[in-house]
């Protein structure tokens, strides 16, 4: 558990007082407890030790960035996925090595390519024929790629967030034909190495038939088409627990399920094992984050909805809305049992702004108390906007009894930085 209440009946967080952090600093504010981000990287590297098999990892900056993380994950040995020039540039400033990053995206602009060449970056994950062209004519030596394929898999998860079947914009088709061309045009080109394959099907997958079924259809191509690659990469997805009603991937039984079954297919193909990667994002950062709210109106409505509103809302939060993703909150000044279901309400002028419709909470809950909201350490920070001129939150690590700020409130200055006068 990220948090837990102390004898006072007050939440910490790793020895840190959540209501204290709050009062010193202001809300909305996102708090992470950093060994518990750590411990998420050093159970992908033991379980991948253990299952002995070459393999790299690598982390999707895109679940949250800041020059902090980037600095953790490079501690931590992962290396890094970017999908824009902002994130590359993040992970440059933070000093990454940039042979260590790749990038992705399925419409990199020329100007990500040659900020991305001119940075020496490890790989391209081509995911487009025209990429193929253009990374030829900007590179002035060898570059490596992989090639993402579209292996036509319907993952278990939200519509929003499968990547892997047929109409996906993402990829090139196996079935269709275009993984081949793609494979024809760049052994045509002058500066591409073809380094390995990519393929990501979806986030917040718990289990490993989509990973493992993909993985078959990718091997049978490889050998059917014989084309031998140094690097096979997995995607990231694995899902985490937002409420009850989720499971976390099994990062220590999936993990060598998948690696295992990957082993057993190449061995009846004959193929050589290539190195094995993944990249996750969602299941390093999610459970380790809490964003702290401070409760303003109360509107009860008798006999149809309470609702109790917070200083932030889907400028924040916005995965309630777009999703439909369900949260857990807890009281964070006091420990009163939850008696009572409520709507958690942002603050934005827009009746979606919610950001939990069914919240178990004290009923004692008033104006001035703190709430955390659990899980929040992916795609909240990074899917953050200015609607409304909402401010930015502010970013802590937490650890040891030790809160460092590693993202600034926005400040109001900011808001207006870019506008003409
Ligand atoms: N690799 C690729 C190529 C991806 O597209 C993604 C996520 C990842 C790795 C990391 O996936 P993860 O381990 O975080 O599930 N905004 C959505 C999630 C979009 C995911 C996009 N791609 C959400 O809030 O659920």
């Amino acid at each position: 558990m990220t948090v837990e209440y102390n004898q006072y009946g007050e939440l910490t967080m790793d020895g840190t007082n959540l209501k204290v952090l709050a009062q010193s600093f202001g809300t909305p504010t996102i708090v992470y407890d950093e060994k518990q981000i750590r411990n998420q990287m050093r159970r992908y590297h033991d379980t991948f030790q253990k299952s002995n098999v070459p393999y790299e990892l690598s982390y999707a900056s895109k679940a949250f960035t800041c020059i902090q993380m980037v600095k953790l994950a490079e501690e931590e040995n992962f290396e890094l996925d970017v999908v824009s020039m902002g994130e590359l540039y993040t992970a440059i400033e933070a000093g990454f090595d940039p042979t260590r990053i790749h990038f992705h995206g399925n419409n990199k602009t020329k100007e990500e390519i040659q900020y991305a060449l001119d940075n020496n970056i490890g790989y391209f994950v081509i995911d487009a024929l025209d990429e193929i062209e253009m990374i030829d004519e900007y590179a002035s030596s060898k570059v490596d790629v992989l090639l993402r394929v579209n292996p036509g898999v319907e993952a278990h998860t939200h519509e929003f967030i499968q990547t892997g079947q047929e109409k996906s914009k993402f990829g090139l088709s196996i079935k269709h034909g275009l993984a081949d061309k793609a494979i024809t045009q760049i052994k045509e080109t002058k500066h591409l190495n073809l380094k390995g394959i990519h393929f990501h099907i979806g986030s917040q997958i718990e289990d490993t038939t989509g990973m493992i079924e993909t993985a078959k259809i990718v091997l049978n191509w490889l050998k059917e088409e014989n084309i031998e690659i140094e690097l096979l990469n997995l995607g990231g997805g694995f899902s985490v627990q937002y409420t009850e009603k989720d499971t976390a991937f099994n990062i220590e039984t999936g993990i060598p399920e998948i690696v295992e079954n990957i082993k057993k297919q190449c061995e009846a193909l004959d193929y050589p094992l290539p190195k094995l990667s993944i990249e996750p994002g969602r299941s390093i950062v999610a459970e380790a984050g809490v964003t702290l709210y401070e409760v303003g109106t109360i509107k009860d409505i008798p006999d149809v909805n309470k609702y109790v509103s917070v200083d932030g809302g889907m400028s924040d939060h916005i995965r309630t809305a777009l999703y439909g993703a369900e949260y857990k909150a807890m009281l964070v000044n006091r420990d009163d049992v939850a008696d009572e279901t409520v709507t958690v309400a942002g603050k934005l002028c827009e009746s979606g702004d919610i950001i939990i419709h069914e919240a178990k909470l004290p009923s004692s809950v008033k104006r001035g108390d703190y709430l955390a909201v659990l899980s929040t350490g992916a795609y909240h920070y990074s899917m953050a906007s200015n609607y409304n001129q909402m401010q930015k939150p502010a970013v802590f690590f937490i650890s040891d009894g030790k809160a460092r700020e590693v993202i600034k409130r926005q400040s109001l200055r900011q808001l207006i930085i870019n506008d003409v006068k």
